[in-house]
């Protein structure tokens, strides 16, 4: 097992319901997560990175580490994060305070956080924060293993989101779908 693997699993057991996946991502999902995404992309904001498989994939997609601002609440992951990525900014703390250190304006955020497995008042103040830094027209890209956004349809209307549900990729633990909010 990688070094990387077992630093995912350990806070795995440590954080079931934050880390909530006994593996990264693969790098196939990483790469279709970051699609689209090049050096003149602006700034793109990365919530739950974990290990930084879709921040590698981000970064290789041609996106400066200087425009790339990640979110990280778990404080292992984010040692791990400050060697492997520098020029990377990296706050350690949760998603939901991106408001308060970021100024609006940021193209694309995407999303690693396990958002079905969290509450609905927390979900939602997660999408609050994303849209709160999107410029008009910003995306925020989520990938799920239940195959449908994590927020219903009652739920996106509260929030005055649509989804755009995007493509399977099958070479992942497990298969996941990728999908796109913005604002209705
Ligand atoms: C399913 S793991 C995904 C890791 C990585 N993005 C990947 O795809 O391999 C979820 C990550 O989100 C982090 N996390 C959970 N809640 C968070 C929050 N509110 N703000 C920032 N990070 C959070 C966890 O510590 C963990 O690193």
């Amino acid at each position: 097992m990688s070094n990387e693997a077992a630093l995912f699993l350990r806070q795995f057991l440590s954080n079931p319901r934050d880390v909530s996946s006994v593996v990264p991502s693969s790098r196939w999902l990483a790469r279709a997560i970051a699609e689209g995404l090049g050096p003149n992309s602006g700034r793109i904001v990365e919530f739950g990175p974990g290990t930084g498989r879709i921040t590698h994939a981000i970064l290789e997609a041609g996106v400066s580490p200087a425009n790339l601002t990640l979110f990280e609440m778990n404080g292992e992951f984010v040692q791990h994060l400050k060697t492997r990525f520098p020029g990377v900014t990296i706050h350690h703390g949760p998603a939901q305070d991106a408001p308060r250190l970021l100024a609006p304006g940021v193209s694309h955020v995407i999303s690693g956080l396990p958002l079905l497995s969290f509450s609905g008042p927390l979900r939602q103040d997660i999408l609050r924060a994303a849209f709160a830094i999107l410029a008009p027209g910003g995306s925020f890209a989520q990938f799920t293993y239940a195959d449908r956004p994590a927020l219903d349809g009652e739920e996106l209307r509260s929030l005055g989101l649509r989804a755009e549900l995007g493509r399977k990729v099958w070479a992942n633990i497990p298969p996941a779908r990728i999908y796109r909010l913005y604002k209705a």
